[in-house]
C-alpha cells in the first residue's frame, strides 16, 4: 500500500511525527507531504523529530484568507497526486489543511484515515472553521481513528460504519511522552536556558495559549483584562508565548506589554513549551492540544471557550470551561491558584502513550 502522510500546522505536526516514526520503525515506506499552511510553528516540530518531508507545498502567506488558503491547498495536492499514485492518504484533526486535502484525495478516489477522528461540538460556529472541517473530514473518511470513547460513539451516531473505527487514544500523548524522556534525559537548548533567566520559578507560573477564531476581538480583549488582573498577585509570573496570527499578536501585545510579570514571547518550540509546562502551575488556554497535554504533568487548564469537543477532560476535572468573561477567568485562576495539587490523582484520559502503534498496527492488517 503507498501510503502519503499530509499535515501543515503545528499541532497536527505534532500529533503526526508520533506516526510518521512508529512507521520508520516499522521499515514500512511512506511520502510525506506537508502544505506548510503554518511555516515557522511548523518548521520547529519537524526538526525536533528529525523529519523530512517529501513534498512542501509552502502555501502559508500573511493573514490569508480561509478561501485563498482552501484553494491552493486543492490546487497543490492535485499537483502531487497527479505526479504519484497514493492509495492511502493520512490527514489529521480540524485544520483547513486536513478537510482540503481529505476533499483533494476523494476527488482522485484515494482511500483517506482521519488520525484524531469524531471529536464534535455540533455548533459549526465554534470552533470557526474547525468544527465544520472535521464534519466534512469524517464524511470523506474510509478510516477513523478516534482518541477516545466518546469520539467513536459520536462517529457511531454518525452512522459510521463500527468496523472503521478504531479507538486508538491521542497520539499527542505519544508526541508528549517522546519529548518528555528527552528532557529527562537532558535535553537542553537555549530557549530553555531563556526561560530559566528570565522567569522566576519560585513563583507560581501561569502559562497563557490563545488563538481561536472566535474569540478575536472581544473574547482575546476580555483575556488580557483578566491577564492583567491576574498579574496583580504578587505570588505569580505569567508567561504568554504569542501565537504569530496577526489577529492575535496585535492585540496582546498592545494590551500586556510593558507589565513586569508578564512575559510575552514569541511562540517556543515543541520541547521548550513541553519544558515549561511541566513547570507551570496553571493554564489559560483555548488550545485543544494544551487540553490534552496538561493532565499528563496535572497541570489545571482553564479552558476560555464557550463549548468545547475535549469534554473527557472536564468530566474528569482536568480543565475548566469558562469562556472569554473577564471575571468568570480571574475567579477560576484564583480559585486554582489558592488550590494546592488540585489534580491530585486525575488519570489523563486522552491516552497512555501507544496510539501511534495502534495506528500503524491497523495499517499494516488492511486491505485497500
Ligand atoms: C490554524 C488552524 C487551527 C489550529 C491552529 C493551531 C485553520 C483554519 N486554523 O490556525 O485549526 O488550531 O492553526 O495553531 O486551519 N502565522 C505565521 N507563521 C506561522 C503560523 C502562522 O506567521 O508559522 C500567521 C500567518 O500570518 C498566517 C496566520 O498566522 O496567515 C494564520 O494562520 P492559519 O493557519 O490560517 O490560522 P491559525 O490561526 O494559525
Ligand atoms: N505548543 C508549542 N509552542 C507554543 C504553544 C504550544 O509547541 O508556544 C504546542 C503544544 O504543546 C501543543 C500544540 O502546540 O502540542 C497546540 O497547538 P495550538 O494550541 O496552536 O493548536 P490546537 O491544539 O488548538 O489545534
Amino acid at each position: 500500500m503507498k501510503i502519503l502522510i499530509c499535515f501543515g500546522t503545528r499541532p497536527e505536526a505534532i500529533k503526526m511525527a508520533p506516526i510518521c516514526l512508529a512507521l520508520a520503525k516499522e521499515k514500512i515506506a511512506f511520502k510525506l507531504c506537508v502544505t506548510a499552511q503554518h511555516r515557522e510553528m511548523l518548521d520547529q516540530v519537524l526538526t525536533f523529530f528529525g523529519i523530512i518531508p517529501d513534498y512542501d507545498l509552502d502555501i502559508m502567506q500573511p493573514n490569508q484568507s480561509l478561501n485563498k488558503l482552501s484553494s491552493k491547498i486543492l490546487l497543490k495536492m492535485d499537483g502531487i497526486f497527479e505526479k504519484e499514485n497514493f492509495d492511502m492518504v493520512l490527514v489529521h484533526g480540524d485544520t483547513t489543511t486536513s478537510s482540503l486535502v481529505a476533499l483533494s484525495a476523494f476527488h482522485r478516489k484515494i482511500k483517506v484515515s482521519h488520525v484524531e477522528a469524531g471529536l464534535r461540538t455540533y455548533n459549526k460556529l465554534s470552533p470557526f472553521p474547525e468544527e465544520l472541517n472535521r464534519q466534512i473530514t469524517g464524511r470523506i473518511a474510509d478510516f477513523h481513528f478516534a482518541p477516545t470513547v466518546k469520539a467513536k460513539q459520536n462517529l457511531l451516531k454518525e452512522q459510521v460504519n463500527e468496523t472503521k473505527i478504531i479507538v486508538t487514544g491521542n497520539t499527542v500523548i505519544d508526541a508528549l511522552l517522546i519529548a518528555k524522556d528527552k528532557l529527562d534525559s537532558g535535553f537542553n537548548n537555549v530557549f530553555i536556558d531563556d526561560l530559566k533567566q528570565k522567569i522566576d520559578f519560585k513563583k507560581k507560573i501561569v502559562l497563557i495559549t490563545g488563538h481561536r477564531r472566535e474569540s478575536f476581538g472581544e473574547g482575546f480583549e476580555n483575556l488580557c483584562d483578566a491577564v492583567l488582573e491576574i498579574a496583580k498577585r504578587d505570588d505569580v509570573e505569567i508567561v504568554y508565548p504569542v501565537h504569530l496570527n496577526p489577529n492575535v499578536k496585535s492585540v496582546v501585545n498592545t494590551r500586556l506589554f510593558g507589565v513586569k510579570n508578564i512575559h510575552l514571547l514569541e511562540p517556543l518550540n515543541y520541547p521548550s513549551f513541553v519544558w515549561l509546562m511541566s513547570k507551570s502551575n496553571l493554564i489559560i488556554s483555548d488550545s485543544g492540544g494544551i487540553q490534552e497535554e496538561a493532565p499528563t504533568f496535572k497541570i489545571p487548564v482553564i479552558v476560555t471557550r464557550d463549548i468545547t469537543e475535549r469534554a473527557e477532560g472536564i468530566k474528569e476535572g482536568c480543565s475548566f470551561l469558562v469562556g472569554t468573561n473577564t471575571s468568570s477567568i480571574i475567579n477560576k485562576a484564583d480559585d486554582l491558584l489558592n488550590t494546592s495539587d488540585p489534580l491530585k490523582g486525575v488519570i489523563n484520559p486522552y491516552g497512555k502513550g501507544d496510539a501511534s502503534k495502534l495506528i500503524v498496527d491497523f495499517l499494516q492488517s488492511v486491505d485497500v
